[in-house]
């Protein structure tokens, strides 16, 4: 019995495969040669899952001499959820160009729900960059941006990760250990200890100093250390975040998290393998892109002063841009006014994969997040390829 009804599925799929491919060939013969410039599968995908959301900003305020908090609440009826350690590509036109960048989000999860939702991000404006700069000069209370849903893949998960957490933080990079201190604080993750060790090189460096510390009083939970390295009376911990000072706050079984500079996550890493931190218990956030590219291992000396010309096609629309060899694909596009999807900017999220049609680039290993078979097939990521000739690239549309 059983086989009759195997033999006469098969028979039945046969048919209609070939009813298929039939139907196929008519559609194609009898499809116009002018191509379509929408697509239609994107539309649905984009109607079911919307690429971007509108945010009203609501309160800024200090977060140390050189870093805003910018608070928002949702243009859009409702904030996604989130974890601690996701963020949200902020998305801005300034002047000619269209610019984004990527901020985690330093509020807690449990703030973007109940009665006045919202969710915030602390920026620092330690260096001249165009998105910093403009967001502390040009964005106001009322205003309303544009912005990606909560993204990425930095969070703590309790099926993988011990309770016992040490977050390393550099910089701006504590930004995502706030949002799991309010969150820890609040009884929301598990019953889970956080002891915070962040590194400043002096004191008016701490960002989110005032709010840090009022957690780490009131929460036995959370504690956070202050490490400085160039404060000559500070009276806690000085240096940077060494093996030492790791293995002195760390318990019998702990998850370290990082986020932080380029320059600290190699001397961390190195830190913890000296440890013999097994892999497993170390999670970072995305490295940055290195600052300087012409310092990087086999990067080709004397490129990097040269400028190239960029070929973006986007469906049946092709533009020649001008990219300095110093700058990434992504940010030569950006700079040109030409949308371009991305999320985590530093080659890792692979939003803004993207079809290298000819052409050289250069893309460092440690921000390398294509998969094997796209490194083949000449695929890459623009946020985090320089190019090291004319380049003809097609991109997705937006
Ligand atoms: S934006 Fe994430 S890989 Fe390019």
């Amino acid at each position: 019995m059983s086989k009759s009804i195997s033999v006469h599925g098969l028979i039945k799929d046969a048919g209609g495969a070939s009813r298929i491919v039939n139907k196929r060939r008519e559609s194609y013969a009898s499809a116009s040669s002018v191509p379509d410039p929408k697509d239609h599968i994107r539309e649905l995908a984009d109607a079911l899952h919307p690429a971007k959301m509108t945010f009203k900003v609501t309160d800024i305020r200090e977060a140390s001499p050189t870093s805003r908090t910018f608070r928002f609440e949702s243009g859009d009826g409702h904030i996604p959820v989130f974890q601690c350690g996701q963020y949200v590509n902020i998305r801005l036109k300034i002047g000619q160009s269209v610019l984004s960048r990527p901020y985690s989000i330093s509020s807690a999860p449990y703030e973007a729900r109940g009665e006045n939702p919202f969710f915030e991000i602390t920026v620092r404006r330690n260096v001249p960059y165009l998105v910093p700069d403009y967001l502390f000069e040009n964005v106001h209370v009322g205003d309303v941006l544009e912005g990606s849903l909560p993204f990425g893949n930095f969070y703590w998960e309790p099926m993988r990760d011990s309770k016992e957490i040490v977050a390393l933080a550099g910089g701006s990079g504590i930004t995502p250990f706030m949002s799991m201190a309010k969150e820890v604080a609040h009884g929301k993750m598990q019953g889970c200890k956080l002891t915070i060790l962040y590194g400043s090189v002096k004191a008016n460096d701490i960002v989110l100093k005032d709010e840090l510390d009022a957690i780490s009083a009131e929460c036995p939970d959370v504690k956070v250390v202050h490490v400085l390295s160039d404060e000559p009376d500070w009276e806690g911990e000085k240096g940077f975040i060494s093996k030492d000072i790791i293995a002195k706050y760390s318990g019998e079984d702990t998850t370290y998290m990082f986020c932080g500079p380029r320059a600290m996550f190699q001397f961390v890493e190195k830190a913890l393998k000296e440890l013999n931190v097994p892999g497993r218990r170390f999670r970072h956030d995305v490295v940055n892109n290195p600052g300087d590219i012409s310092k990087m291992p086999g990067y080709p000396a004397g490129t990097e002063e040269k400028t190239f010309k960029i070929t973006v096609v986007r469906g049946i629309h092709e533009d020649v841009i001008d990219a300095a060899a110093r700058e990434t694909v992504a940010v030569a596009i950006e700079r040109a006014g030409i949308a371009i999807d991305t999320h985590c900017h530093n080659g890792e999220c692979g939003m803004c994969r993207s079809h290298l049609l000819s052409g050289d680039v250069y893309v460092p290993e440690s921000n390398d997040g294509r998969r094997m078979m796209d490194k083949e097939m000449g695929w890459i990521h623009p946020c985090s390829s320089w190019p090291l000739s004319d380049l003809k690239i097609k991109i997705p549309i937006m």
